[in-house]
């Protein structure tokens, strides 16, 4: 596959990208374990090649192991990241051969990054508390109501995107005792009081995990997350 691929697929709003094993085998690290939730590396690719050109700047504000700063870089974008967890900047310094900006800070205050500086945005936040990052009360995955933190990084992600603008966000559903939260809805309308116009959205397809129970109790397994496109 050559680093200019566009597959005329990714105009079609289902992706089908397995978190076992992704297509673009050429930037596969072994970062297994690294990371309780980092997102695939061809998620990154797809979106930083629809939404970037080559010298814009790429920032996603929870980076985790750096893997939209990773692609960024294999796509010849700039790139800065930050995260709360120390040993999680650490493995993306190492991934990015120090060649992203990378930050060991909440997201809450961007204030290294000057207003309308930023071509796109990717992300994936905390799913609410369905991974434990670290046991930092200030990582927002432990937080008992992540939504007003939530809410300062959507608007400091406004603030420094440039007008026009993309901002990818990965979520995905959450259960609580049995029944699906609303979390990723939530996020929809937190983007658009901060500014943001919901331009489309992506269903990510993980592949077919069918469960013994799902068979047994005849029911749908939760196999898809979205990703959410704004634009300034
Ligand atoms: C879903 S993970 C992102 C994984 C990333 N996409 C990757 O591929 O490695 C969410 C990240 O948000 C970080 N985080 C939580 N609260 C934060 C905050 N206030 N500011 C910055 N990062 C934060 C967590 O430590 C975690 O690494």
């Amino acid at each position: 596959m050559s680093e200019n691929y566009r597959n005329v697929d990714w105009l079609s709003s289902v992706w089908r990208i397995t978190t076992e094993n992704p297509s673009i085998q050429k930037f596969k690290l072994d970062i297994s374990a690294a990371h309780p939730a980092a997102f695939p590396e061809e998620l990154a690719y797809r979106l930083i090649y629809l939404y970037s050109k080559p010298e814009d700047f790429v920032l996603d504000p929870f980076c985790g192991i750096g893997t939209t700063n990773f692609i960024a870089l294999s796509l010849n974008r700039k790139t800065i990241g930050y995260d709360i967890e120390s040993k999680y900047i650490a493995i993306a310094q190492k991934r990015c051969k120090e060649q992203a900006r990378l930050f060991c800070k909440s997201s809450e205050s961007m204030n290294e990054l000057a207003p309308n500086s930023i071509q796109l945005c990717i992300t994936s936040p905390p799913y609410l508390n369905a991974r434990i990052y670290s046991t930092n009360s200030n990582n927002i995955g432990n937080m008992a109501n992540p939504i007003p933190s939530l809410k300062q990084i959507f608007q400091e992600v406004y603030r420094v995107l440039k007008p026009k603008g993309y901002f990818c966000l990965n979520v995905a559903n959450i259960a609580e005792h049995g029944y699906l939260k609303t979390f990723p809805f939530d996020l929809i309308n937190l983007c658009m009081d901060a500014g943001f116009k919901f331009r489309s959205s992506v269903i990510w397809d993980k592949g077919i995990k069918i469960k013994e129970w799902n068979l047994r109790y005849n029911e749908v397994a939760e196999n898809h997350e979205y990703v959410w496109i704004f634009k300034k």
